[in-house]
């Protein structure tokens, strides 16, 4: 469901995907609960005498349980975009509501908090810690957890089980360096679970991926948007977008249309 942001009315993608839609009526749109809800987001960056302007003005509604691709090409401003969805940056104008919450007054200990219980994140580069095992890994986060009376053999059954989830249940021992890339990325989906996250956001998750590979992990992140997390991920292959349920194209700093490629929007 978007509201694409030069048109007041309000638009839901059909089973029919993207190319196809409808006008939703007041009452459904109101009935709707929100993981994201960008509203006039722009985020500039102060270069010297220079600006950036590299989110020019987006709007957009992500419905609970959607399963999102951000398209684009580099420097069209999806990592930004994501970036401010995940509570991970400000944005310099507009608002932002995750999970019906307005990020924007919240101060930066209670973001991280927010994030923590909400989101899980994953990027194509793993952003693994090399000297730790996969469980360890996996368990990253609990070595931040306030008031933390260190890690609980709870904890570790907890990762344990997530492991077993994506697949690595004989691998708990193993380093990074000793995982295949998509082993490596199960792990960092793993560790993105640990907190029963009700979104899941994803940077270019297949970027670094053969395409055999790239379809286990998409197939990974169906099976966790079928759980009913809602899913955001940025990726530059059409084919990996398509598996998503609906996709969306940035241009220069904008979303230029809904679909895998640009003008793919029906005028409205
Ligand atoms: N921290 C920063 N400081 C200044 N400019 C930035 C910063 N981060 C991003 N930009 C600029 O903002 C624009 C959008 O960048 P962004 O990283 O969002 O693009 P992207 O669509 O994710 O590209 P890619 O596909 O290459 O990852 C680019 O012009 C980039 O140079
Ligand atoms: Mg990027």
């Amino acid at each position: 469901m978007f509201d694409l942001g030069y048109s007041k009315q309000r638009f839901a993608f059909n089973s029919h995907g993207a190319s196809a839609y409808r006008v939703l009526s007041e009452k459904e749109y109101c009935s709707m609960k929100y993981a994201a809800r960008l509203i006039d987001l722009t985020k500039h960056y102060f270069l010297g005498d220079n600006v950036v302007r590299a989110l020019r003005g987006v709007s957009l509604d992500v419905p609970e349980g959607d399963f999102l691709a951000i398209m684009g090409s580099s420097g069209s401003g999806k990592s930004t975009m994501l970036n401010l969805m995940g509570a991970l940056d400000k944005p310099t104008s507009g608002q932002y509501l995750l999970a019906g919450r307005d990020v924007s007054v919240l101060d930066d200990d209670e973001l991280s908090l927010i994030r923590n219980e909400l989101i899980g994140f994953i990027f194509q580069s793993f952003h693994l810690i090399p000297q730790y095992s996969v469980l360890d890994n996996i368990m990253l986060t609990f070595q931040y957890r306030r008031n933390s009376s260190g890690i609980t053999s709870k904890d570790e059954n907890r990762a344990i089980d997530i492991a077993g989830r994506v697949g690595l249940e004989d691998r708990l021992d193993h380093k990074p360096f000793q995982l295949s890339g998509g082993q490596q990325q199960r792990v960092a989906i793993a560790r993105s679970l640990i907190n029963d996250p009700q979104i899941i956001m994803a940077d270019e998750p297949t970027g670094n991926l053969d395409s055999t590979t790239s379809a286990e992990i998409l197939n990974l992140l169906t099976e966790l948007n079928n759980e009913g997390r809602t899913i955001i991920m940025v990726t530059h292959e059409p084919e990996i977008a398509a598996l998503a349920k609906n996709q969306i194209y940035m241009k220069d700093g904008e979303i230029a249309g809904q679909g895998i490629f640009p003008g793919s929007l029906k005028s409205v």
